[in-house]
């Protein structure tokens, strides 16, 4: 078994398509100079790219595109009222509800700004994962060159942040694989990171009601062979309780994102990962299919060592993908809506209350017209409620979205004004011009009408 075993029997033809393959001049295709060459059919790089403000030389591993880079710090999860900002904040809530007595703070940090360039060492060796792993390759990671590539898992992060001092986090970030456009497949998309350290007194201190007062137990012994259940070394019964720490914290997590309606069954899948031993899948069911929504397990201890800790702590890891979850919690039927800034989508994530659980409802594929309404009114300035009830009367289901977009008030003539957006689109057909000129003008005539309004 391997990590990133979706990739694995895919295959990929990396291509540049331009419209011109007929000319012979090289194409200039972008903002980080890469040049396109129609006679090689092949990418020419510039001896450097900046990144990010930092310059990294290209080599014969420089893979990376225009299309990918430019994805670069456009952090989905921070992004105000997108589906993903709003599920990085039920992790964060979640996550903040553990709270550490000694530090008197909560127990997971929660990081979620690390830069996605990260060396090869990040993402792999220190991780466990062997040199000659399949996860490797250029088939499958955009390298910048030979020791730089976007990370392909936010697992690269461990080590970091385990060295900085932290037992406990979340690490959220965008995450790069080369793979085919479809539905549920898209180069980048954004993962979580979950990392819980323990030492042996925080393990077995803090279970003392299932285990009594035995003081002899141990995260380690002299002749612990790895076998199915646990690392060498390791004891089975400090394994045993972080197992159910891990499956604890998931199997809640997922309650509260995912309430009653939606979960009927879950199960835990034994699997392989370079990084844990044991490890497990997470899967659920919905309406008769399995969903794998997590990978984790027992983190190895090599990697602990890594990190610079010794034989005195145990933990375990996750790692979870944001857009299938949110993918399942919202109804979003395709991954690339993640990226569209048609406001038909975005503008039903606009909530302030993060835990506000809505159904996504499927917008036209036919284009969005826009057009403004301004307006001079008395003292007393519409009620935009009164304004949408209007609209919506003429308009019908060809109204899409009305917004207040400006207001002011002007003392000299103690005048207000208002300007509305009012955006059409037809969910079986492309308007035309005419017709929304029409359908405006008689909401214009109806305003004078009903408010006795002056139109700017
Ligand atoms: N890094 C894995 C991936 O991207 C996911 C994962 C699995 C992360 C197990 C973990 C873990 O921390 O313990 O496919």
């Amino acid at each position: 078994m391997i990590i990133l075993k979706r990739f694995y029997f895919r295959p990929i033809f990396y291509h540049y398509r331009t419209n011109t393959t007929t000319t012979t001049t090289k194409t200039k295709l972008n903002t980080f100079n890469i040049e396109y060459d129609p006679i090689k059919q092949s990418i020419i790089y510039p001896q450097e790219l900046n990144l990010n403000n930092k310059n990294y030389s290209t080599d014969s591993w420089t893979n990376v595109n225009e299309n990918i880079l430019s994805r670069i710090g456009l952090n989905l999860h921070q992004q105000k009222n997108h589906p993903l900002y709003h599920l990085t904040n039920r992790l964060r809530k979640y996550f903040y509800q553990f709270y550490d007595q000694k530090k008197l703070s909560p127990k997971f940090s929660i990081i979620d700004n690390l830069s996605p360039i990260v060396t090869t060492e990040q993402n792999f060796d220190s991780i466990c994962i062997p040199i000659n792993h399949v996860s490797r390759t250029k088939s499958m990671n955009y390298y910048i060159n030979q020791n730089t590539l976007l990370r392909a898992h936010t697992s690269a992060h461990q080590v970091d942040l385990i060295r900085s001092g932290l037992n406990a986090f979340l690490c959220i970030g965008d995450v790069y694989r080369r793979d085919d456009i479809d539905p549920t497949h898209y180069p980048v998309f954004h993962q979580c990171e979950g990392v819980q350290l323990f030492t042996k007194e925080e393990l077995f201190i803090g279970n003392k009601n299932v285990l009594g007062d035995k003081d002899n137990l141990e995260i380690f012994g002299p002749n612990e062979q790895r076998d199915a259940t646990k690392q060498e070394g390791h004891t089975l019964e400090a394994v045993k309780l972080v197992e159910a720490s891990l499956k604890k914290t998931i199997t809640d997590l997922f309650k509260t994102l995912l309430p009653n309606t939606s979960i009927l069954n879950s199960r835990w899948v034994d699997t392989t990962f370079p990084f844990t031993h044991p490890s497990w899948e997470y899967e659920i069911e919905i309406d008769g299919k399995w969903y794998e929504l997590l990978g984790c397990g027992i983190m190895e201890h090599r990697v602990l060592e890594n990190s610079g800790l010794n034989k005195d702590h145990i933990g375990w890891a996750f790692g979870l993908g944001l857009e299938r979850i949110a993918m399942i919690m919202y109804g979003i039927p395709d991954i690339r809506l993640f990226w569209t800034n048609d406001s038909g989508f975005l503008s039903q994530f606009v909530f302030d209350d993060s835990t506000h659980s809505i159904q996504y409802k499927p917008i036209s594929i036919y284009p969005q017209c826009i057009n403004d309404l301004s307006m001079w009114m008395g003292k007393t300035k519409i009620d935009p409620s009164d304004f949408y009830d209007l609209v919506r009367a003429i308009g019908g289901d060809l109204i899409e979205q009305v917004i207040l977009i400006d207001e002011f008030y002007n003392p000299k003539n103690q005048r207000y004004s208002q300007t509305y957006r009012i955006i059409y689109r037809s969910m079986d057909r492309t308007l035309t011009k005419n017709e929304i000129n029409m359908i405006h003008k008689d909401i214009e005539y109806h305003c004078k009408q009903q408010f006795g309004v002056e139109i700017r």
